[in-house]
């Protein structure tokens, strides 16, 4: 089983591609992580280039989603909403609609911001959107605020509060990803 791993962050350094790192030492066995890393090749979305003719990262994209069984988002907050390039990838893994890969795909969204609200707008936007293109999206949220802080020197969450509420909502995120819920 595989759950995919997409950080909306470019950074070297992101927080977010850390809090995925995270996340992915708490998986549940029979699972692997799979990070998503084609998010700088995406072009801008045109319907223009759209189609048969996509580049090779949409494909890609696509491909990666349409494997998963199930995907874990980890957005940054830019100006109070979602950063230009995670929007873009989901856009283009949007197409073509309705069946396009997120469709009926179990998904949450996790976030990480050096502020004190941990992506919480950004998240709330992400899963809208997730749900609008069908989505299948968990409730749950995990905020990480103050996130240059947040993280021990081996990658881990420091407060074990915010680990347990990362396993908890992996644990969740796979239980809807499992063949058992997906055949309910
Ligand atoms: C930010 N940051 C930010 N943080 C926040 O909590 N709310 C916000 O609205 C914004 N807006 C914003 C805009 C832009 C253009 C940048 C570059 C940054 C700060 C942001 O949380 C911080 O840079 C994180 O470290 C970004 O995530 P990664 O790259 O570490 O994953």
């Amino acid at each position: 089983m595989r759950l995919l791993l997409i950080s909306g962050s470019l950074r070297r350094d992101s927080h977010n591609s850390a809090l995925l790192r995270a996340a992915a030492e708490t998986l549940p066995p029979g699972w692997e992580p799979v990070l998503y890393e084609g998010l700088a090749d995406l072009p801008h979305y045109s319907e223009d280039v759209d189609g048969d003719d996509a580049p090779a990262s949409v494909a890609e994209l696509r491909e990666a989603i349409g494997a998963a069984d199930a995907i874990l988002v980890a957005t940054p907050e830019y100006n109070a909403s979602i950063p230009g390039v995670l929007k873009n990838a989901i856009d283009w893994a949007s197409r073509p609609f309705p069946d396009n890969s997120f469709r009926g795909k179990p998904a949450a969204v996790i976030g990480a911001s050096t502020g004190l609200f941990g992506a919480v707008w950004a998240q709330a936007e992400v899963r809208k959107v997730l749900a609008h293109i069908g989505a299948r999206v968990i409730d749950g949220e995990l905020p990480v605020g103050t996130a240059d802080e947040a993280f021990d020197d081996d990658g881990s969450l420091s407060d074990p509060e915010q680990l347990e509420r990362l396993r908890d909502l992996v644990g969740e995120l796979t239980a809807a990803g499992s063949p058992q819920a997906v055949a309910a």
